[in-house]
């Protein structure tokens, strides 16, 4: 075979520095990294890593481009963290709040779509976090990286138009904040995938741009006239050729009433509307029926690569779109198109095309990727893309310089899904490239079999002109292949992380990934892959912990005191908990927790775990060391949880504005006692520590500590702020609270009795409504007078009149004006007025529930059925916390073991408390 390059002289840039060494050129540079990780490649205990990816030594070494990107666990990550990065130092001030962001901006950007993956947030949903908690030459890293967005957002900075500069520095002005440093982050990007870094790599690594599309083009070209012939079809006049976009391939079935032979995409077309009917007609005998009704007809073939016997859908070409200069026809196959797909099947399959087998996953157990038997990578692929693909591969793995050639492979990448069976045919479709389902392996009974050159001709010029756009640096970015679980930096040393990992059971990246690995040869080690999988024997329990030991990792390199921002999608609670759980247990302190009102164009704070169904943005970060350090001083002490709140609130912001014309002053839910209560108990007990005080007197204590305004606690600098804000914005929106368990129905009638005093009667109809929808199944919510006997207070019509109810009746009835407290006309009014009681109260309140929940715990431990179907939340939550202050782990595992599994698994506090005393009890301790 020509090498089309040959001719193709290697530029040298002149001397280059990489990580404190010189060296006179690119090549020189690469050489010597080369050599060392082929060393490193050959040492058995770098390769036991977790989450080492499976290659051999040579095919690592051919996607890696060291020291910045490896295809397996980077081992000069160290030395870029220590040439670049600032070793933290405690003296040097650092204070941000919490930044949200939304997640959908940028979707339609060129760079954004330069190459699809699986899911991705888009580097301009980034690039304001990344400017928000970071400076120029700050580390930031993405260990769950996919395509490498964060890393484009991080050099992005330094690169941003002067528009979108001027837009953002605008925005925030407006909202009272100073303009960004701009100027690129140093960037570190890891996943577990080689098919995510191979990309990341390519995106974040400088390339010469006009080298890599005129390579490109040569590549389509040569391609083109080796095996064009294949692509050739003869128009309706006879003797003009045409060149092939694409062939629409349809499978047989055979009729469930006459057995006769029935080609899909003809009986199932609707002309009228070129769509594709539900019910098929049988040419044959006229019944219809249902695809699934009708049987699939099969081919038996022998595999070449195990020389076995095996069988595949019978699919037949049916249409065929093809050009001749720019206009475009379509004509069904003939004789001599039959005749040339002959020919190509019968073709030896091309060395480049895997052959291995696809790994027992659920996407191959069921559907059509079971039915039609598609086990194997050149399962995949019809003869004639099949030796497209390969050719392309091989003649873009030929190319000399190395840089280029990788971005040769990533553009060739890109046709890999369009070019297989995936690729459904879309008859109303404007182009029938990227046809494929997203986030699965799905074949269709209808495929488009595009051309190489319909694929990638546009998409060549497209990258040119937006990589043209974008500049990256050299030594800006390292790339590592393998788990966050564990990752070769050392102990704080970066500034901010940004992460989006997988959510629970939506998208199985390593079974999917293996489609593009399988061209590398390198694929993804699925073991610490973190998802919920059935058949890897994965569960919700599994995936936290998966989680929890990569944000253990997160925990470990993030400096104290800075900011880590997840982002996450998924709409079962259970799945959500456990991401929460996760990263408390490991020591990260959640600052905020936003979703996007896709409607109202602004962020809403989460409160309940019910309301997941968009895509939420979690702020956490790592406590800075005073903290630490004085708790193992002084241990788990009242002062110690003092100075935790003291050290959360600072984090806190102190103002929240909405957006939008009209603004409101929002309410911050994580300044709300009770959820400062929560945070603080996940401290400590994360810290294997006692809670050292009950909700209650926690409550009473913190209006003695902090500032209370409009419900929320702040640091008194904070309230001035806060005041200032107040005067100028006096409307402050209410948070909509829902009711989905007893907690919540609390905080519905402390907040309604707060503004209203009200009687049984006045509460009733508008509690009654909100109670009903969101319950948790299997949640008992005691009755609404069972509620208010316990947590709240009842004026009896003896004494003076409550100062809560003296207020609203003397402001609403204006002949109650101006009244003693103790005035019969007030009392009499003010009469079997529920209210919230004032802290001292609500202190004796809660101490005597807390009784009364604890008792009711007992029947939950002397409860000896086989499951507890409906339960008290509350009663749980208080009886496991009871159990974990005296050390009595078996109480809170045999419990736990009586729960259906749903009640655990979405529930944080109870989760967090089960989980724990599993280690424990495991431990020994
Ligand atoms: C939601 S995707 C990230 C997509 C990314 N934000 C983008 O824009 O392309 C999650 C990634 O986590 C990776 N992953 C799963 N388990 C991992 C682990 N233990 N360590 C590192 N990466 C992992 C998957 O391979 C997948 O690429």
């Amino acid at each position: 075979m020509t090498n089309l390059f040959s001719s193709t002289t290697q530029k040298d840039s002149g001397p280059v520095e990489c990580l404190g060494q010189t060296f006179p050129g690119e090549q020189a540079r690469r050489e010597h990294y080369i050599k060392l990780l082929a060393e490193k490649l050959k040492d058995p205990a770098f390769r036991k890593i977790e989450g080492f990816p499976q290659g051999t030594d040579e095919a690592i070494l051919a996607m890696s481009d060291p020291p910045y990107y490896t295809a397996c666990p980077n081992p000069f990550l160290e030395d870029f963290v220590r040439h670049y990065g600032k070793p933290y130092d405690p003296s040097v001030k650092y204070s941000r709040e919490p930044q949200t962001i939304d997640v959908s901006v940028g979707k339609t950007d060129p760079l954004y779509k330069a190459h699809s993956y699986h899911t991705k947030v888009p580097h301009l949903a980034i690039v304001p976090s990344i400017l928000h908690y970071t400076e120029p030459g700050d580390i930031v890293l993405d260990g769950f990286c996919g395509s490498g967005m964060t890393g484009v957002a991080a050099q992005w900075c330094g690169s941003a138009p002067a528009a979108y500069r001027h837009e953002l520095e605008t925005e925030w002005k407006n909202q009272g904040k100073a303009a960004p440093k701009w100027g690129a982050r140093r960037i570190i990007l890891n996943d577990l995938s080689p098919a995510a870094t191979f990309m990341a790599a390519n995106y974040n690594m400088p390339f010469d741009i006009e080298a890599f599309s005129t390579a490109g083009q040569k590549l389509l070209k040569e391609v083109a006239s080796e095996i064009g012939w294949m692509y050739e079809t003869l128009h309706t006049d006879g003797k003009t050729k045409g060149q092939i976009a694409y062939t629409v391939w349809s499978e047989v079935l055979s009729c469930s009433s006459c057995t006769g032979v029935i080609v899909f995409t003809e009986a199932s077309r609707n002309d009228e509307t070129q769509g594709v009917e539900d019910l098929l007609t049988c040419p044959h005998c006229g019944s219809k029926a249902k695809k699934e009704q009708m049987d699939l007809t099969f081919e038996s073939f022998l595999d070449p690569a195990t020389n076995s016997a095996e069988k595949r859908p019978k699919r037949v070409p049916v249409s065929i779109v093809y050009k001749i200069g720019k206009a475009k026809f379509s004509k069904k196959p003939d004789d001599e198109d039959r005749r040339t797909l002959a020919k190509i099947s019968d073709l030896p399959l091309p060395a480049d095309l895997p052959l291995n087998r696809l790994p027992d996953c659920q996407m191959t157990r069921v559907g059509r990727m079971r039915t039609t038997n598609t086990s194997a990578i050149h399962f995949m692929f019809l003869p004639r893309p099949a030796q497209a693909m390969a050719l392309l591969w091989r003649k873009a793995k030929l190319h000399p310089d190395p840089r280029t050639r990788s971005m040769l492979l990533f553009f060739v990448e890109q046709a890999l899904w369009t070019a297989s069976l995936l690729n459904r045919y879309r008859p109303t479709g404007f182009s029938q490239v990227n046809q494929f389902l997203t986030g699965v392996f799905y074949i269709a009974s209808q495929h488009a079999e595009p051309s190489p050159w319909y694929i990638l001709d546009g998409k060549l010029d497209r990258l040119g002109k937006t990589f043209r756009t974008f500049q990256t640096t050299p030594g800006q970015a390292a790339i590592s292949t393998g788990s966050v679980s564990s990752l070769p930096i050392s102990n704080s040393t970066v500034d901010y992380i940004f992460t989006d990992p997988p959510f629970g059971e939506n998208i199985y990246y390593a079974d999917l990934n293996i489609l593009v690995e399988s061209w590398h040869r390198v694929v993804t080690d699925a073991k610490p892959e973190a998802i919920v999988d059935r058949v890897r024997q994965k569960g919700v329990s599994e995936y936290q912990h998966l989680m929890q030991k990569c944000f253990a990792e997160y925990f470990r390199v993030l400096k104290p005191g800075r900011w880590m921002t997840v982002v996450f999608s998924n709409s079962r609670a259970a799945v959500w908990n456990a991401i929460q759980v996760a990263l408390q247990q490991v020591g990260f302190v959640v600052a905020e927790v936003t979703a996007l009102d896709k409607v109202q164009g602004s962020f809403q704070q989460v409160t309940s775990t019910n309301a997941v169904k968009q895509d939420l943005v979690i702020s956490a970060y790592k406590p800075n060391g005073g903290l630490e350090d004085r708790f193992i001083r002084t241990g788990a002490t009242a002062e110690s949880a003092w100075d935790f709140v003291q050290t959360h609130l600072k984090q806190l912001p102190a103002v929240k504005v909405s957006g939008g014309d009209f603004q409101e002053l929002l309410h911050i839910v994580e300044r709300d006692p009770r959820r400062i209560y929560d945070r603080m108990a996940s401290w400590f007990i994360r810290h294997g520590a006692m809670v050292p005080m009950s909700t209650p007197e926690f409550l009473a204590e913190m209006h003695q500590r902090f500032v209370e305004r409009d419900g929320m606690f702040f640091l008194s600098d904070q309230a001035v702020e806060y005041d200032k804000k107040r005067q100028q914005i006096p409307q402050i929106r209410e948070m909509e609270l829902f009711v989905s368990d007893e907690r919540s129905a609390i905080d519905w009638l402390a907040s309604f009795l707060k503004k209203r005093p009200s009687t049984y009667s006045e509460i009733h109809p508008e509690y009654i409504p909100v109670v009903g929808a969101a319950k948790k199944k299997g949640e008992v919510i005691p009755e609404l007078g069972q509620l208010l006997d316990d947590n709240f207070i009842q004026y009896d019509g003896n004494g003076v009149v409550p100062s809560q109810i003296h207020s609203l009746l003397s402001t609403n009835f204006k002949d109650l004006r101006g009244l003693e407290k103790d005035d019969p006309r007030l009392m009499a009014k003010a009469k079997d007025r529920w209210y919230v009681p004032d802290p001292n109260k609500a202190q004796d309140l809660g101490k005597k529930r807390e009784k009364a929940l604890l008792k009711e715990f007992e029947t939950y431990k002397a409860f000896t059925g086989r499951k507890i179907k409906e339960s008290r939340l509350e009663v749980l939550r208080t009886g496991f916390r009871a159990a974990w202050a005296s050390k009595d782990y078996t109480t809170i595992i045999s419990v736990a073991n009586k729960l259906p599994e749903e009640t655990l698994q979405e529930d944080e506090k109870l989760l967090t408390l089960y989980d724990l005393a599993l280690t424990r009890t495991e431990d020994g301790s």
